[in-house]
């Protein structure tokens, strides 16, 4: 059964997605996207295909994943597809007879549909193509080992619509853009509705290493370790249910997480808008007690 465009009763946040996307190359020879809507590269410029393979499928560790039977991916902020295609060609390479089940959430049906007429999906397999491709225009992909879903609308409203459904994810990707960008997509509130579509075992891998995303993390109940982020100067993190297998974080990152930086953003109704959680999050900083940032900083910097 196929989910499209699930409606959303306060479509107040991002009231119109009509601005340009640039096409840019990255230093890896693939392309990305500006988004002059959010004021932010889709990807990492030092490689948007790399940072698809090293940040989510290695860093998951879906190679050895899909050695089981069936797997069920969610990718949060689908985009232009990258981490969905860079998850499907490692399974189909080790396992091509693996059932996946994945959905991918995705506001702006622009950029699906933009990658395909760009042709910027054209180096990935042409099986795995053609399952982006029917993605964009249908919102549905089906194989003899897939089932695939495109859910177009808010993922803070798409994402209570799999809660009830009672999807768990093995994997989930969580590619939204920069917190200051994307305040929405990083709360407490929204990762909490994302951690219950992960199931007890299951890993969710992001960019971000920042405190307050961290610090949404654990109150949703999550673990946290460091993986690498290609092309970025910051580890990514690593969540799940359960510590085992998890690279700690170093000392400097756990300090960081005793700074007013770990002040978390909130979003208790699922539908403010970006400023009214910045703001939130400004003023609940304001009377927090714990260290200022910039004394750890300091600290850091100087040793
Ligand atoms: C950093 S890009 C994701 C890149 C993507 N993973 C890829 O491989 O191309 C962030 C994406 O989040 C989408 N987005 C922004 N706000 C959203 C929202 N509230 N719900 C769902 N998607 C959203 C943007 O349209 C954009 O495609």
């Amino acid at each position: 059964m196929v989910s499209m465009a699930i409606s959303n009763s306060r479509q107040s946040v991002r009231p119109s997605l009509t601005g340009a996307l640039t096409l840019e190359p990255t230093a890896d020879g693939s392309f990305t996207l500006f988004s002059e809507d959010f004021g932010e590269w889709f990807h990492s410029r030092a490689g948007a295909y790399t940072e698809a393979q090293t940040t989510y499928v290695e860093a998951t560790q879906l190679a050895t994943l899909a050695l089981l039977p069936a797997l069920t991916i969610l990718d949060v902020c689908y985009g232009l597809g990258y981490n969905t295609a860079a998850a499907l060609t490692t399974i189909s390479q080790v396992n091509p007879l693996c059932q996946v089940k994945l959905v991918g959430l995705e506001l702006d049906a622009r950029v699906p549909q933009q990658a395909v007429a760009q042709h910027l999906i054209a180096p990935w397999p042409e099986d795995i193509q053609t399952i982006l491709q029917q993605l964009a225009t249908d919102g549905q992909a089906k194989g003899p080992s897939l089932q695939a879903r495109l859910m177009l609308g808010d993922a803070r409203q798409t994402v209570q619509t799999l809660v009830k459904e009672g999807f768990q994810a093995d994997v989930i990707f969580f590619d939204p853009f920069s917190p200051p960008h994307c305040p929405e997509l990083w709360t407490v509130d929204f990762i909490q509705q994302v951690a219950r579509c992960l199931n007890p075992g299951g890993r969710l891998a992001t960019y971000s290493c920042a405190a307050a995303v961290r610090t949404a993390f654990q109150q949703a109940g999550l673990s946290l370790g460091a993986i690498a982020a290609t092309g970025r100067r910051w580890p990514g993190t690593l969540a799940q249910f359960t510590p085992v297998g998890l690279a700690p974080l170093s000392q400097q990152e756990q300090e960081h997480l005793l700074t007013r930086a770990a002040v978390p953003y909130r979003d208790p109704i699922l539908s403010d808008s970006a400023d009214t959680i910045r703001h939130r999050r400004q003023e609940e900083q304001s009377q927090s007690s714990l260290r200022p940032t910039s004394h750890w900083r300091r600290q850091w910097l100087s040793s």
